[in-house]
């Protein structure tokens, strides 16, 4: 029997996972079929900055940290052009497409001063990292003792009705955000940033998908891959079983309705 579990901080698959950004850009793309209310994390992540820095320097330094194909990192250049933003990753690869201040680096050691830093952003990435306490006092080492750090994260329900074909396929119950495998999600991330950070302030951030077609599931579970423990062989046949099912879904219906969820956190110390 095949172990389904998703190790989603072990070093060598997120290394592999993230070498080039193209694993990322296919499951970002899943979220454009959205229905319903916009949810708008890079957004909300720029409102919650500029609530809290509206006191604060004129040109405040920002951290994104895990900053994969900097989303988060270009929208606060072009939101708040005074700031100084630097685009952080522990993947060269992924870094390389980024323009303006970047570095190379673990969160768990970071290459600023202490108390250098006005805001980190910590953007769907603390799953990723071993030792999730020790990047968590990197963060609290950079900032100013009144900065802020902005995390976010993926809940335990999160694309579950994709999960589910996965499973069906698989034979065997499969999710990607199983606590066990899933070391920060939205069930626990509040404790384990408030074991850092005094005030922690979340917010949810749950939507609906419309997904048109079978391609954006395929793609989204294809990159997959790289965090479970099924060989290539045994990932092919279960993708080919999803894919059964995504047809036999779209004979009747027009549409796969799935949910995401998600939540964001606003720390201060
Ligand atoms: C799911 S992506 C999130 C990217 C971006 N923050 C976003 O929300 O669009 C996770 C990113 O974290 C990076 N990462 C994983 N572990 C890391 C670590 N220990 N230190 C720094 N970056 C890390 C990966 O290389 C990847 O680019």
């Amino acid at each position: 029997m095949v172990d389904p579990r998703f190790p989603v901080n072990d070093r060598r698959r997120v290394l592999e996972q993230y070498a080039t950004g193209d694993g990322l850009a296919a499951r970002q793309a899943i979220y454009r079929h959205r229905v319903g209310p916009a949810v708008d994390l890079v957004g909300t992540a720029g409102d919650l900055l500029a609530d809290h820095t509206a006191d604060a320097p004129s040109s405040p330094a920002v951290a994104d940290i895990g900053c994969g194909n900097g989303r988060y990192t270009e929208s606060l250049r072009e939101r708040f052009p005074a700031a100084e933003v630097t685009a952080v990753d522990l993947s060269p690869g992924i870094l390389a497409d980024l323009d303006g201040p970047k570095v190379v680096a673990d969160a768990q050691d970071l290459p600023f001063a202490d108390e250098s830093l006005d805001a980190v952003l910590a953007m769907h990435m603390l799953y990723h990292v071993p030792d999730v306490d020790r990047a968590l006092r990197e963060f609290s080492r950079v900032l100013r003792p009144d900065g802020v750090l902005l995390a976010s994260t993926i809940g335990t329900d999160h694309l579950e009705e994709i999960w589910e074909l996965f499973s069906a396929a698989a034979g065997t119950e499969v999710r990607f955000a199983d606590a066990e495998n899933h070391p920060f999600n939205s069930a626990n991330a509040a404790d384990v940033l408030g074991a850092s950070f005094p005030h922690v302030e979340s917010v949810p951030m749950n939507g609906v998908l419309a997904v048109p077609d079978p391609e954006p599931v395929l793609a989204y579970l294809a990159t997959a891959r790289s965090f479970t423990a099924f060989s290539e062989a045994e990932f092919g046949e279960i993708l080919l079983g999803v894919e059964r099912a995504l047809k036999d879904h779209f004979r009747v219906e027009e549409t796969l309705r799935v949910r995401t969820s998600a939540e964001m956190y606003r720390c201060c110390l």
